[in-house]
């Protein structure tokens, strides 16, 4: 039996990861630890009525909460919770620095103190900062930090955390940084949930600036799939960048979406850019293709019509999603140029 310990288990990617995780290790027992925040989502656990996944609400800035739920012989942490919008860490960063930086800290003292096996550390290629457009540059384990928005910098700074926790203390820890991840139940705030979501309602859709900045995408379960290589065979210490070598500009991105929902091409709004965007993120996947014999499953055409299926197919989550928090936020982002929910 494992014992498996997952944070932020009710957002889009740690439920993918749960998902895929009670499949794959069906000697699995996981505690999914999640603070339901706005991004946190009970509906993304719909069907997941195994005995083997019990949902604790939590947060883990909170000692106590953590340590309450983590229990002794717990084989590994999976650190997905965060908070993770760039555009909300430009308004406002303080629960970005609690959650980040104190809620990491808070998961490897516990882990320490609980003797947990392995604390497996969910980060972004945000850390390195911005790629010049010159596409034979990329980041790859030996590039430097970089970080450039608040999200960016907090997440830079829990990967220092962990790094002192294996220094300090030898804990076994492991680090992914993965790119843009896509892919069904992601929160309609990001690029390609914002725009399905928009575009099925016939409403406009924000373009940043020129709309050419480049991100490279990779689907969630193929992302999960590197997460769970990186605990089962990722050296201790070690760092794995995982990507699926599949830049696109945004305005491609939401062209093919559009394309794909036959919805016109008026409804791109160029809107200002984001202060201090960052131009352009590539991932060189090969340590992580060569030492953990990982590859991405799903192509960008398969991956896309996966995503966009899925939102045309759950209309009821994405009303659900789209109330409250969320109008606000969009109506201070967008109102004055795209008009408010
Ligand atoms: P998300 O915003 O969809 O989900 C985050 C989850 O964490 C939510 O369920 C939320 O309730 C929970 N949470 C937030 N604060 C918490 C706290 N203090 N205590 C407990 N739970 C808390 O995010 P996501 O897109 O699923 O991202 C998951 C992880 O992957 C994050 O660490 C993020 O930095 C990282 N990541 C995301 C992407 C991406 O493209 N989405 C890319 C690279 C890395
Ligand atoms: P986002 O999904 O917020 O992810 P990140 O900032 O972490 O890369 O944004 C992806 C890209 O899309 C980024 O360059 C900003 C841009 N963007 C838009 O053009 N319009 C939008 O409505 C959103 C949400 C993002």
């Amino acid at each position: 039996m494992q014992k498996l310990f997952v944070t932020g288990g009710a957002g889009f990617i740690g439920s993918a990861f749960i998902r895929l995780a009670l499949a794959r290790w069906p000697d699995a027992e996981i505690t999914n630890f999640d603070a339901l925040t706005y991004a946190g989502n009970p509906d993304n656990l719909k069907g997941l009525d195994d005995a083997r996944h019990r949902f604790v609400r939590g947060d883990i800035a909170d000692r106590e909460a953590v340590l309450a739920a983590l229990e002794a012989g717990t084989d590994a942490i999976f650190n997905f919770a965060a908070e993770s919008h760039v555009d909300r860490s430009i308004e406002r960063a303080d629960d970005f620095l609690r959650t980040n930086i104190l809620g990491t800290q808070v998961l490897l003292d516990a882990a320490r103190e609980r003797g947990v096996r392995r604390f497996v550390q969910i980060s972004t290629d945000e850390v390195m900062g911005s790629l010049p457009e010159d596409d034979s540059a990329f980041f790859n384990e030996e590039s430097g930090y970089a970080p450039n928005s608040p999200y960016a910098a907090s997440k830079a700074a829990a990967e220092h955390m962990v790094r002192a926790a294996r220094h300090t203390f030898g804990l076994d820890t492991v680090t992914t940084r993965c790119g843009n991840n896509y892919g069904p139940r992601q929160f309609p705030e990001k690029l390609i949930p914002l725009l399905l979501s928009n575009a099925l309602h016939d409403e406009p859709i924000p373009v940043y600036g020129d709309g050419q900045n480049v991100r490279d995408w990779i689907y969630v379960e193929d992302h999960c799939r590197a997460v769970a290589l990186a605990y089962e065979r990722g050296e201790a210490g070690g760092i794995y960048n995982i990507g699926a070598r599949n830049e696109r500009r945004n305005l491609e991105v939401v062209e093919s979406i559009l394309a794909a929902l036959d919805k016109p091409r008026s409804l791109i709004r160029y809107v200002k850019d984001r202060p201090g965007h960052d131009r352009r993120y590539a991932i060189d996947p090969s340590k992580v293709e060569r030492e953990l014999g990982w590859q991405p499953v799903e192509t960008w055409e398969s991956g896309l019509a996966k995503t966009i299926t899925w939102y045309a197919e759950n209309t009821e989550w994405i009303s659900r999603v789209r109330g409250g928090a969320y109008r606000d936020f969009y109506a201070r982002q967008y109102g004055a140029e795209v008009g408010a929910k």
